[in-house]
């Protein structure tokens, strides 16, 4: 029977990357997402997990309030069963804002996204990995929770939070033969960077010393391994191509 895999934000970008990952690895997979016109988005990748002979569902709910969290847990239970294998925390948002020019609004909004709903989905995923005594999760953080980038303050605070959050349940779930592991990505061609303009995109692509922005696949590769290596837990791993080497 196959495994059991939710991923948050699995529409586009990273997202997408690692649920078709988890298809090619066997998993049924249970994504979700926020916006109207990304259900399109999730109904291709669900037709792409049928076409590789497993299953999945889609479901539009915030991840970033804990009953949007519930419900998508609620569905995944109630589709496939309550043994959930991995828990991909992924949905994340930027703002890419001079802080003292932020609404509070602005960033009490992404932390509810980029940290709040990890924290949601990882409380209510936990008790069927505790109970199975078996288990992987993976947070998506960011070489942002390692460094200072300008006009990232938020984003920063909620992706170095995201790497004490882990370490800590890793330690704390580690003999209930679950593991947590974190990835930490550094530029990565998504919707994500949009707000970003070309000239500042050539210019921190000339920063990196692989002297490009790097793929979504190698993200899915990150996470393959982490769910697959038994004996890792706890640690982050950092596709980045050598910006940054913590
Ligand atoms: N791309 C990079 O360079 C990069 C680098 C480091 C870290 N990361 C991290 O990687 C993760 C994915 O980023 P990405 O580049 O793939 O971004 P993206 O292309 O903008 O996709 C973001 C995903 O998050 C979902 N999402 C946003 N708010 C949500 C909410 N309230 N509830 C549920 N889902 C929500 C989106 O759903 P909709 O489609 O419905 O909007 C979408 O699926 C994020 O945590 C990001 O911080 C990205």
């Amino acid at each position: 029977m196959a495994k059991l895999a939710i991923v948050t934000g699995g529409s586009r970008g990273l997202g997408r990357a690692m649920v078709l990952r988890l298809g090619k690895m066997g998993y049924n997979v249970v994504m979700n997402y926020v916006s109207d016109s990304s259900g399109k988005e999730c109904e291709k990748n669900l037709k792409e997990l049928r076409e590789m002979g497993v299953d999945g569902l889609y479901i539009q709910a915030d991840a970033s309030s804990y009953e949007g969290c519930e419900k998508v847990v609620k569905a995944a239970v109630e589709k496939f069963g309550n043994k959930i294998d991995v828990l991909v925390n992924n949905a994340g948002v930027s703002n890419n804002a001079a802080f003292y020019q932020q609404n509070h609004k602005d960033y009490e909004w992404l932390v509810g996204v980029n940290l709040f709903s990890a924290m949601h989905m990882t409380r209510i995923v936990l008790p069927y990995m505790v109970e199975a005594e078996e288990g992987n999760i993976v947070n998506i953080s960011s070489i942002g929770g390692l460094m200072g980038v300008a006009n990232q303050a938020d984003y920063c605070a909620t992706k170095a939070a995201i790497i004490g959050f882990t370490r800590s349940l890793a330690v704390e779930y580690a003999n209930k033969n679950i593991r947590v592991n974190a990835i930490c990505p550094g530029m990565i061609d998504t919707d994500i960077l949009k707000g970003v303009n070309q000239d500042e995109l050539n210019a921190l692509a000339a920063m990196i010393p692989l002297g490009r922005i790097g793929d979504s696949e190698c993200i899915a590769g990150s996470m393959q391994y982490l769910i697959e290596n038994d004996y890792t837990t706890g640690v982050y791993l950092t596709p980045n191509g050598g910006i940054l080497m913590p």
